[in-house]
């Protein structure tokens, strides 16, 4: 055997060690039993997607509290957006993805025939790293949900036929943007076009249009990297504050944001897996898997 060859065991059965000596089993039987008190808001149990042969995740197990942040991290194609896209079945649109295991949101189901995806996309909503409004105006961008979906209707012929939305309409987008953060910087420019924003302000917009259908978990996939360090400190502090009324999920790469912005995290690695999940305080500074405290020391990753 060659010394590259001892050299990689070794690396292997470290890597199988954790940092109190007990097994990695051991370890993932207490994380997956983690009681962060009252019921989870989104429960998943033995997830894995495939594309094509490709195993992208393997066996995932995470319940998500209701009213907090949960951060999602590890390195650069573990699985964090796969994962973040089975939570709204958004994996569906990407052909060569298969999904199995369940996830439950609300304490239902959404693996299962005749789940309405509209109905689920409402619930679940995403916001995405690059800030994608529509080329509209800030209010379209708000009032775009509301309407598709029927809850806002000031249509000319609604109109005629005496139902008047336009009052509730701007109380939403006014509502919803405030919420965001976003309300102060464009209440007078509520006609122009979203693309004349700053990349921080259509981020929020974004997220104010997510709001817009009143959800109950925002996915929020690296929503600040592509933000200067202003931009994102706000965008930061709005996810602090809409976790008091929503569950947030946020992929992050950087570490400090999650440590500063999350209640959970959950640490997944090359090869799919989540390989620790727990509060942010212990994952931080007190993980039980050596990888996992390799890797959010810098030692690999
Ligand atoms: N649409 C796709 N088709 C085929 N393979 C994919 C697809 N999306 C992701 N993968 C593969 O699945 C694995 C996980 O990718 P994913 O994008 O979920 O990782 P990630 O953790 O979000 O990475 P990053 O931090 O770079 O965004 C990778 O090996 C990737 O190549
Ligand atoms: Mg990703």
């Amino acid at each position: 055997m060659s010394n590259a060859d001892t050299t990689t065991q070794d690396q292997h059965a470290q890597a199988a060690q954790t940092t109190t000596g007990e097994t990695v089993e051991e370890v993932r039987d207490e994380w997956a039993d983690y009681d962060f008190g009252g019921e989870p808001m989104v429960s998943v149990e033995g997830l894995n997607v495939h594309y094509g042969s490709d195993h992208a995740l393997k066996g995932v197990a995470m319940d998500i509290p209701d009213e907090s942040v949960t951060a999602l991290i590890g390195p650069s194609g573990c699985g964090k957006s796969t994962y973040l896209r089975c939570l709204n079945r958004m994996n569906d649109r990407i052909k060569a993805a298969s999904v199995d295991g369940s996830v439950e949101v609300g304490g239902e189901e959404i693996y299962q025939d005749g789940t309405n995806l509209v109905e689920l996309r409402k619930r679940v909503g995403m916001v995405f790293q690059a800030p994608n409004p529509f080329p509209k105006s800030i209010r379209d961008n708000i009032a775009y949900g509301p309407r598709k979906h029927g809850d806002i209707d000031t249509g000319l012929v609604s109109r005629l036929f005496g139902r008047d939305d336009r009052e509730r309409e701007d109380e939403l987008v006014e509502q919803c943007l405030r919420d965001a953060a976003l309300w102060d910087e464009v209440a007078d420019r509520l006609d122009d076009n979203a693309l004349g924003l700053s990349g921080g302000q259509q981020q929020r917009l974004c997220i104010a249009r997510a709001l817009a259908v009143d959800p109950d978990v925002l996915l929020m996939d690296e929503p600040a990297s592509a933000l200067d360090p202003i931009a994102t400190a706000k965008i930061e502090d709005l996810i602090e504050e809409l976790a008091e009324e929503y569950t947030v999920v946020v992929v992050t790469h950087n570490m400090q944001q999650a440590a500063r912005i999350s209640d959970q995290t959950a640490v997944f690695l090359t090869g799919g897996e989540l390989v620790e999940y727990g509060d942010t305080d212990q994952i931080f500074e007190n993980p039980e898997s050596q990888r996992v405290e390799d890797y959010i020391t810098g030692k690999f990753g």
